[in-house]
């Protein structure tokens, strides 16, 4: 097995301590990212989360539901509690909570009720009756023995946890609530902070059942006050049977249907029979069918190309373009100014272009109105963050429903393919996945060299609000539009390493980010899905991915087999651990699930294409778009009939990313070679469109048997895959992190943005920057280098000729940018450095070959010359307010600064002197 050795330290060196410092239950807990709101002790539960979701229980009793309104009425109590599973200490206490729900049970009834649930990452059958098992062992006399309670849910999207316990408030732990479901106590376990299950002992866990017992029978004795609420009467309820224990009706005998006609009127499709009552084997049975082929129409069109339409380059100058996106919310980013530069939100729309070839992201801001301009951005560990970057994609879903402090919309993130070789300098470790950023241009996500907000009048740099690091590589990313997580960070990425024999589909969800400034990565669920096998075409070909938002199937270009596949976003189940099989991953803490999912629906949508890249849905979901690379062809498919209904040919022979623009509602692709974005504009409205290819008879017997079968219902399923489980070893996971050395307080080497790494300090000092050298260049970010001798160019990006200077865990200054700014006592225009500190005029010099930036903030209009004639004209960059002024002192241009560079502003003359000796020789 590939298991590279650099991979073992990196796990030590980015194996944080939980950033809530142990097991305090301060709340909201203390977090270096972006504080989120939280549920504390006197908030009303229904203020953070949606009281009526409706949860399903998978224990005691399979497919009950429940909402948490259900648990409202004076006098009542509801416990939430917050475990993870595996052989950790905090599982010890399960038992406990076990045993005490089953103990309020007997005597209230449900006017007490538990809660409890299993994360994504695990098997709901095995654990749960290891719970119960658990808490006969630890209280054998008691004569209590579970079997009505907890409820248990299997909370795949471990919304329970992000709405009750808000990360990073430890576990295992506990909310109360009364009849108002107000938080009473929100308490941490007693097993919090021991490693391993046996570490902490009974006697320690059986502490919780004193800490419950106190805390409810407060509240159980609190007089009931008539709110209109009754308390239910204290006796124990008779589950209700779930849906699928009703006693078996007259029909229960097998009977199979009829052949159904085939899905499509016209070319290849599928046919399929469905039984009722108790058959052998798999309800829904499929085979293909062909019909007469599809004839072809001329006159024919599709609405999105009309009946003529053309290709147009609507922007160009990239470099090395793979993906483009739209950014929901033209002008959000950018405001109206930015880098000095006006901008017009209200103008056009905003389309994002991820530059492979400089690790850039080029903003074309106010697309398609005569404002229209680009800005390229990037951030400053490039090499790291945003390298070979080959896909975008935004969260678009503007009406999630979410709170609005924990919505991700406006989010974006890019997959870099790439192996984490920080540009070729470095042995490939694979820690390399995607990045996720905010766009909201306020709280840090964009930063200045130093690591402030940017203004307006600076350049900026994106900073990253999460990354996670387990799809090298990566060609292909969607974002998907679901509902269920609490922030909607879920991305579906293409990773083409994946067992290192094919590539492989991979599901992150980002959870809550850390957000920026911060590298907690413990709080995250990343599935591999090995049964969606995945190839790559040809270095740097992009691989379109879209999730459709209503059928929820993820289509999938694979261009190294010429074909687009399409899997349900919701399909397959949690098999095992992957940490075992995959070794290199974000985090050893429990609540960082890795795991691997089988099983999954799934089908080739379409063959036969050469090289599929980029991938677009039709704005009212009926047609999917493929672009194919290799004949500069962009197909159009039926979505529900899958047959192919149209092709344009557009010229181009690099396609790359292809979107929608969600106003004017025109598809738009990149091409790579040329440079450019491309805009298919229909010129006139398709009067004739190629009929819909589905057969109504085929599609209505799917509709009948959807709704006999429900859930069993599939046409893509394969019904006799089982998952290949296996109980996860308790050495792939670490419980707390306090004793390894990185859990340091000391301020020297470790920032209240960053995290810890006790070993950060001495990193400076590190001049093994080789290929091989066992010096770990991930260790260096975490450590707080944006500038060092071993990053690649010195690390920081400074205008050509400069030098940075690392200012640790904030970022770096360099020595060729100065402020022009007001002194505030005087009001006389000054020089500084970046860091606000005063430029001694008698010691500066300006050296040839060096381009030099001066950032004129505040009110100031700043000029260049290369005179002190004050009848001179300024030099070709100009004067500038509120924004950057760059010259390059360049020995063979004409202008030759021979008297030195000359800054005007205010009507004052502020003179630098170049270096004259080395400019003549
Ligand atoms: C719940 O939210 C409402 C509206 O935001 C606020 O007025 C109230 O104080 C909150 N109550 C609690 C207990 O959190
Ligand atoms: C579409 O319109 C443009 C100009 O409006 C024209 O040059 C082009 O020929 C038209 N294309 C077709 C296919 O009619
Ligand atoms: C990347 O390349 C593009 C196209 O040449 C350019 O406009 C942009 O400024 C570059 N970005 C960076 C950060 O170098
Ligand atoms: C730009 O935006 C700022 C803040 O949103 C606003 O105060 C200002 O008036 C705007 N300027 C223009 C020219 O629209
Ligand atoms: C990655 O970027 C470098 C430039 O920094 C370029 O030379 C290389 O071809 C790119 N690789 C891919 C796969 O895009
Ligand atoms: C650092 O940790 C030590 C021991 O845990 C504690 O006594 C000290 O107060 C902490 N210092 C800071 C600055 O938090
Ligand atoms: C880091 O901690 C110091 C001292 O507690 C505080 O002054 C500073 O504001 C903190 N910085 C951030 C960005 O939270």
């Amino acid at each position: 097995m590939f298991v590279p050795l650099a991979a073992v330290v990196l796990l030590q060196v980015l194996g944080f301590a939980n950033s809530q410092g142990g097991c305090g239950e301060t709340c909201p807990p203390l977090n270096y990212g972006t504080p989120v709101p939280s549920l504390c002790e006197g908030d009303l539960a229904e203020n953070y989360t949606n009281i009526d979701r409706v949860y399903e229980t998978c224990h005691p009793t399979v497919g009950d539901t429940f909402m948490f309104r259900d648990f409202m009425g004076a006098g009542r109590v509801t416990v939430v509690s917050n475990f993870y599973i595996g052989c950790n200490a905090g599982r010890r206490e399960t038992g406990v909570f076990t045993h005490v729900a089953q103990r309020y049970y007997q005597q209230y009834g449900d006017r007490t009720n538990f809660v409890t649930s299993l994360k994504g990452g695990t098997n709901c059958e095995r654990w749960a009756g290891i719970w119960q098992l658990d808490a006969i062992t630890l209280f054998p006399d008691s004569g209590i023995v579970p079997r009505e309670v907890p409820l248990t849910v299997l909370d795949q999207d471990s919304a329970l946890r992000d709405d009750f316990f808000t990360a990073p408030f430890p576990h295992p732990s506990y909310v109360i609530l009364d009849g108002d479901l107000k938080v009473r106590h929100k308490i941490v376990g007693p097993c919090c902070g021991f490693e391993s299950f046996f570490d902490c002992v009974a006697d320690t866990a059986r502490g919780l059942e004193q800490t419950l017992t106190r805390y409810i029978d407060a509240i159980l004795a609190e007089p009931v006050v008539e709110s209109g609420m009754e308390a239910p009467p204290a006796e124990p309820m008779v589950p209700d049977p779930a849906p699928g224990d009703e006693p078996a009706t007259a029909d229960s005998q097998c009977t199979w249907s009829d052949w159904s006609e085939c899905s499509v009127t016209c070319g290849d499709g599928i046919q399929f029979r469905w039984s009722t009552g108790e058959c052998e084997g798999a309800p829904v049975v499929t085979q293909p069918c062909s019909m007469a082929p599809c004839v072809e129409d001329a006159a024919q069109c599709v609405p999105e190309f009309g009946a003529t339409h053309e290709v147009v380059t609507v922007a160009s100058g990239f470099d090395g373009p793979r993906d483009l996106a739209f950014h929901p919310t033209p002008g959000f980013h950018l405001g109206n100014f930015s880098e000095g530069r006006p901008f017009y939100p209200d103008e056009g729309e905003e389309a994002w272009i991820v530059n492979a070839l400089n690790h850039s992201v080029s903003i074309v801001a106010s697309l398609g109105s005569p404002r229209q301009t680009t800005i390229s951005r990037r951030d400053r560990g490039y090499y790291h963050y945003m390298i070979n970057a080959t896909a975008l994609a935004f969260n678009m879903v503007s009406d999630s429903g979410r709170s609005s402090d924990r919505d991700s919309f406006n989010y974006w993130a890019v997959c870099n393919d790439d192996m984490n070789t920080y540009l070729g300098l470095k042995e490939p470790n694979n820690f390399m996945g995607p990045t996720l950023y905010n766009s909201a241009p306020r709280n840090r996500n964009i930063v200045n060299r130093l690591g402030e907000e940017c203004e307006p009048d600076e350049e900026c740099f994106f900073l990253h609000a999460d990354m996670l690091h387990e799809a090298p590589g990566c060609i292909g990313m969607a974002h998907d539009p679901e509902l269920r997580t609490t922030y909607g960070n879920v991305y579906w990425l293409f990773d083409t390493t994946g067992n290192q024999e094919n590539g492989q589909l991979v599901r992150f969800d980002f959870q809550q980010p850390h957000g920026p400034g911060s590298m907690d990565h413990s709080i995250a669920a990343v599935r591999r899905f090995p049964d969606v096998q995945l190839t790559r075409g040809d270095p740097g070909v992009h691989a379109g991915m879209i999730v459709h938002p209503v059928t929820r199937e993820l289509f999938i270009s694979v261009p190294g087999e010429n074909k687009v596949i399409a899997v349900h976003a919701d399909s397959g189940a949690y098999a095992r651990t992957a940490r075992q099989e995959y070794p290199i991953f974000s985090s050893r803490l429990p609540s960082f699930e890795y795991s691997i999912w089988e099983c999954p629906e799934q089908r080739d949508f379409a063959t036969d294409i050469d090289t599929p890249t980029g991938l677009a849905i039709s704005p009212d979901g009926e047609r999917l778009f493929v672009a194919e690379r290799a004949t500069g062809i962009i197909h159009a498919f039926e979505i529900k009939s899958g047959s192919k209904l149209f092709g344009i040919a557009t010229g181009y022979s690099t396609i790359g990313g292809m979107e929608f623009s969600p106003t004017s509602q025109v598809l738009h692709f990149v091409d790579e070679a040329t440079n450019t974005l491309n805009a298919v504009r229909p010129n006139s409205t398709c009067a004739s469109p190629v009929p819909s290819r589905v057969n109504p008879s085929f599609d209505s017997m799917a509709t009948t048997a959807q709704e006999t079968l429900g859930r069993d219902f599939s046409l893509y399923r394969d019904y006799e895959c089982v998952v290949d489980a296996l109980i996860p070893d308790a050495i792939y996971f670490d419980q707390v992190h306090d004793d390894t050395g990185y859990a340091s307080n000391d301020t020297n080497v470790q920032s209240n943005m960053t995290g810890m790494d006790a070993s950060a300090a001495l990193l400076a000092d590190r001049f093994d920057c080789e290929y091989d050298s066992e010096l770990n260049f991930d260790a260096l970010l975490l450590g707080g280098y944006f500038c060092h001798q071993c990053l690649p160019s010195g690390g920081a990006e400074c205008d050509p000729g400069g030098r940075c200077a690392n200012v640790q865990w904030d970022g770096y200054t360099c020595d060729n940018e100065f402020l022009v700014v007001q002194d505030p006592s005087t009001d006389a225009v000054m020089l500084t450095y970046p860091d606000h500190s005063p430029v001694d005029m008698q010691s500066v010099m300006l050296k040839p070959g060096v381009t030099y930036r001066f950032t004129v903030k505040g009110d100031i209009t700043a000029c260049l010359y290369d005179s002190p004639d004050p009848a001179a004209n300024p030099i070709e960059s100009g004067c500038m307010t509120k924004g950057p002024l760059l010259t390059s002192i360049d020995a063979g241009s004409s202008r030759t600064f021979d008297q030195g560079v000359y800054l005007r502003a205010d009507g004052e003359l502020i003179m630098l002197p170049v270096e004259q000796r080395r400019l003549r020789s």
